[in-house]
């Protein structure tokens, strides 16, 4: 049984300025991420679910990069406080993934 009912990961990682890969952190995922926990924190959902920040998820190119266990579902391209509301009313509460912003399996090199 998880701890959480759902448990987030938002990429907040760091690359240097013109890296190859770019960085979630440079295109706002720490705001993002502070969004989402104090989001979660205003609705009443602390210790029921949880939003982390995390190092580097291997989605750069999609970032900001969240990912939501136990589902396994990925999205990218998080970059507004209505994403981050969209997420948490439509996923986290209603049950439905958030199309839009989901990164479909596929695009993952395998
Ligand atoms: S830098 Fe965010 S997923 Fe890699």
């Amino acid at each position: 049984m998880s701890r959480f009912k759902h448990h987030i990961f938002i990429c907040i990682n760091v690359r240097p300025p013109g890296h190859a890969k770019g960085c979630c952190s440079e295109k706002g995922s720490e705001k993002i991420a502070e969004l989402f926990k104090e989001e979660l924190y205003r609705r009443g959902f602390k210790g029921i679910i949880r939003a982390n920040k995390a190092g580097c998820l291997d989605a750069c190119e999609f970032g900001p990069s969240v990912v939501i266990y136990p589902e396994g579902v990925w999205y990218g391209n998080v970059r507004t406080p209505e994403d981050v509301m969209e997420i948490i009313e439509r996923h986290i509460i209603g049950g439905e993934v958030v199309e839009r912003l989901r990164i479909p399996d596929e695009k993952f090199r395998r």
